[in-house]
């Protein structure tokens, strides 16, 4: 066993290791989630997060170019030789005057992370980086992932770029045309599955296992080694300092737990001073991890989460047939692979969780539009989630708050399009299914006859 990185379960009461080559990615002993651990006395990790920055002046270097690899010291599973990079991460941390108001944080207080600026327009680039890694050290030919979209796309753009070959598997009628139009389009093997996004994972899991495929979803950990490097550049942007509040949309929970495990490594290794707090945003129609932590108060416990407390919820669930109804398809789940490094997460960084409702959702990705970035409908959960945490006064007027944009506009344009052409978007069945009643800042194109008075006029200046 390597003794710089090997896996580890993340329950500490287990803690068994397994090697760094394993493609298994459960426990062997107790079938919970692996980490990546490391001796970090091993690695040369510098004493100071601004060692990092100093490598922008010599991003000509293909792993300085890569806003991942840039901080490989503090993900070190792998000789450099191996690492993959498309480029990822070259993100802004935009401070945003614009949504101020909207979401009433005394500027210069409110940040962007926009992730959309990925090559394939998701923060999912970040933990491809990582993952492709390791599938490359194991010889991995095929891989395979279930995916509400932004999962698919990246993978299948990865896969063509190593020269491995991509199986995705998606629910059909189930993912945004952006997303299904890039899988197809970099040669992934994509399979329609009718069900949801939940049926899509149980059935890769077994695929894979039957057929020999390596998974690159997120219960892959080292995808969420590259998903910890959008924390530190968060921190870059703010010149090393710590935010008060980070605001991300919870789905499969990978983000969440990725940014967990930054902020607990980077307190460690003592290159931080504190840590902010985490408020992950459920859509009102897939709250899974709103109902589990803030009504039936499930903990992280130290490892010690009640198994029994999270088998009859999902009992439950399934008696009652509930299933995840949301227009922000990303985050359209109803069990999140990732629950329990999720529940750590919230631990360490002092995290809550909030829903937000689809209306409340689609007005705030217009807000973020109108303020010049962009966004899918699942990312701007994040700004609709501070919205309401503003609300509570739950988050203080003059914190430090940094919402996540996890997807780029371009990837849902049929749900931006309806918003602002539909005059009454609740009486179209796939709005009103999920309780959407007013398209409340839409922007209407203005319908003119060809005569030039009447267009002149409706240029309206
Ligand atoms: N935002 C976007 C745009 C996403 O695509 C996803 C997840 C999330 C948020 C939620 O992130 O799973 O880390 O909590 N998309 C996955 C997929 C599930 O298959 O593309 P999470």
């Amino acid at each position: 066993m390597s003794e710089v990185a090997w896996q580890e379960c993340i329950n500490p009461t287990c803690g068994a290791r397994v090697d760094i080559q394993d493609q298994t990615f459960a426990c062997p002993k107790c079938t919970g989630l692996m980490d990546i651990s490391y001796q970090w006395k091993l690695i040369p990790v510098p004493r100071r997060m601004k060692a990092f920055a100093r490598r922008w002046a010599q991003r000509n270097e293909r792993l300085n170019f890569s806003g991942v690899w840039r901080f490989r010291e503090l993900l070190k599973f792998a000789p450099e030789q191996d690492m993959v990079s498309l480029g990822e991460g070259q993100t802004i941390l935009q401070n945003s005057r614009a949504l101020a108001d909207y979401v009433d944080i005394e500027p210069p207080n409110i940040f962007l992370q926009y992730e959309g600026l990925n090559p394939s327009g998701s923060f999912k680039d970040n933990g491809m980086a990582g993952a492709f890694t390791h599938a490359r050290m194991v010889g991995a030919k095929t891989v395979a992932c279930a995916s509400t979209g932004n999962t698919s796309a990246a993978v299948a753009m990865f896969a063509s770029a190593a020269g491995m070959q991509a199986v995705a598997f998606i629910g059909s009628g189930k993912i945004a045309y952006g997303k299904l139009a890039q899988a197809l389009d970099y040669g992934a093997r994509t399979i329609q599955i009718e069900g949801d996004f939940d049926v899509c994972m149980r059935r890769v899991q077994q695929v894979a296992e039957r057929l020999g495929l390596y998974m690159m979803n997120s219960i892959n950990p080292f995808r969420l080694e590259g998903q910890k490097a959008i924390m530190y550049r968060v921190l870059e942007g703010l010149n090393w300092q710590v935010p008060d509040w980070i605001v991300v949309p919870g789905g499969n929970l990978g983000n969440s737990s990725a940014f967990g495990k930054a902020f607990m490594e980077l307190q460690k290794l003592k290159l931080i001073e504190r840590v902010p707090r985490m408020a992950i945003i459920n859509a009102a129609g897939a709250d899974t991890l709103y109902r589990l932590v803030e009504q039936e108060k499930m903990k992280w416990n130290d490892g010690r989460c009640d198994p029994e407390l999270e088998k009859k919820f999902f009992e439950q669930m399934d008696s009652e047939r509930r299933s995840a109804k949301t227009l922000a398809s990303a985050i359209e789940i109803n069990r999140p692979v990732n629950l329990r490094k999720c529940l750590r997460a919230l631990d360490v960084c002092s995290g809550l969780v909030r829903t937000v409702t689809d209306e409340e959702i689609l007005d705030a990705k217009a807000m973020v539009g109108r303020s010049g970035l962009g966004c899918e409908p699942a990312s701007a959960a994040s700004v609709a989630g501070l919205r309401k945490l503003r609300a509570e006064a739950v988050i203080g007027k003059n914190e430090r708050v940094v919402c996540i944009l996890t997807g780029h506009a371009l990837k849902d344009p049929n749900v931006t399009v309806d918003y602002h052409t539909e005059v009454n978007l609740g009486q179209i069945e796939k709005y009103q299914r999920v309780g959407v009643k007013r398209a409340n800042l839409a922007n209407r194109p203005v319908v003119v006859p060809d005569d030039l008075d009447k267009i002149i006029e409706a240029v309206g200046l």
